[in-house]
């Protein structure tokens, strides 16, 4: 490991040096198949031709100009997010934790813009992830992120996903402004909120002004199988909305949606971004979104996520001492564990298969959506494999 760089992450050793498809090919000739997918980015699988010819052709052309000017790619994608969505207009930003901040500074705003500054109040769940800027440690409010960067920012409260009546309570405070929830919680361990929830949720938040915000950075571009994941519940919708990841397929993007009143506050001046939406960005989306937003790649996705789930459905009832639990949404997949779930991933690696880790002591699946019914498979194997392997190991320390 290097020590030029900051010590931050727990890095699998694996130097990783190129990828096609679901397979990724360390430099050793060691081929992995990859069920991380760059935390559920590389939505195309890796190297996907429509993406590689988007940003070589882009690459020759134009790859920055700033926000001084009008970007054609912008209007474009923003017009495919609009068109497929609740939302009515879209700022751009590089990654998830740029969208989620575009998303709480919109809902701040727009109390302001309303008339009621005093509306603050952003309400969150543990179990949560929603980024790593001081805001979005905030929001999710995880002892673990938010331990040791100085006192916690004001207007910020996490309550639990079961707790109705202290959520009810919350939305119905004065100073409320918005709730932000994952759908699916995704570094959580895969944890999908149920439609009543949701419905019930947005009652409160249309009955007490308070806005909604999906984090669908993880859960959304078709990872559950829909476009996002909201989308399985008719006619629900969110105020503001935040997606990454897949959004650019591999490339660094984040987008904030929102309807047109919710971002009444967001006026020229207020926020900006120097790479947002930059023409590269752009070109890459618009490719990838082209390929994730056709209704046979979300047809796949459901039948390959089902298959998945039988699989592990399956392979569960054969290692009740190693599985306790299979969770999540179509592509978005968590196998609690009793084991370790960072040993159990290095034991994986052992059978040539990655995999996530999440909350709860799980294991996260989050393949390309592209994965075929024989890769998906030959994940299976390669789990059973590992299951196989540390039952015998911790039989033999028994
Ligand atoms: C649900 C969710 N929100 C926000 C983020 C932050 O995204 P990024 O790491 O691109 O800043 C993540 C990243 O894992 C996420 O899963």
């Amino acid at each position: 490991m290097s020590d030029d760089l900051m010590a931050v992450y727990n890095r699998a050793p694996i130097e990783v040096e190129r990828g096609e498809g679901v397979w990724l090919e360390a430099r050793d000739g060691r081929r992995y198949l990859d069920c991380v997918a760059g935390i559920a980015t590389n939505s195309l699988g890796h190297a996907h031709p429509k993406l590689v010819a988007a940003l070589t052709a882009q690459a020759r052309k134009l790859w920055h100009v700033s926000n001084i000017f009008r970007i054609p790619g912008q209007e474009e994608l923003a017009h495919r997010l609009t068109e497929a969505s609740f939302a009515e207009v879209v700022f751009f930003g590089n990654s998830g934790s740029e969208a989620i901040e575009c998303a709480l500074k919109t809902a701040r705003r727009y109390h302001v813009a309303n008339g009621a500054p005093e509306r603050i109040e952003v309400i969150g769940f543990s179990g949560s992830f929603h980024g790593r800027t001081y805001a979005a440690i905030n929001a999710s409010g995880n002892p673990a992120y938010l331990e040791g960067f100085g006192p916690r920012l004001p207007g910020y409260v996490q309550l639990s996903v079961d707790d109705t009546a202290a959520i009810e309570a919350a939305i119905r405070r004065p100073s409320a402004a918005a709730v932000i929830v994952e759908p699916v919680q995704g570094e959580g361990g895969a944890r999908a909120l149920g439609e009543d929830w949701l419905r019930r949720v947005r009652a409160l938040c249309d009955e007490t002004g308070t806005l909604l915000i999906f984090d669908e950075v993880q859960c959304g571009m078709g990872r559950t199988g829909r476009l996002f994941a909201h989308q399985w519940f008719d006619g629900l919708a969110p105020d503001i909305m935040a997606v990454a990841k897949a959004l650019g397929g591999g490339f660094p993007v984040g987008a904030c949606l929102a309807t047109r009143d919710a971002a009444k506050g967001m006026v020229a001046g207020v926020h900006g971004s120097t790479f947002g939406g930059n023409p590269l960005a752009m070109a890459v989306a618009i490719a990838a979104f082209d390929e994730l937003a056709k209704e046979e790649t979300l047809a796949h996705a459901r039948t390959i996520g089902a298959r998945l789930a039988e699989g592990l459905r399956r392979i569960a009832a054969a290692y009740p001492d190693i599985v306790v639990d299979i969770r999540g949404k179509g592509m978005l997949i968590g196998v609690k564990l009793v084991p370790n779930n960072r040993e159990m991933m290095a034991a994986a690696r052992d059978q040539q298969l990655l995999v996530a880790g999440g909350g709860e002591n799980c294991i996260r699946l989050l393949p390309p959506l592209t994965m075929t019914a024989d890769e998906a498979d030959e994940a299976l194997r390669r789990l059973e494999a590992t299951f196989a392997a540390a039952r015998a190991r911790l039989a033999a320390a028994a």
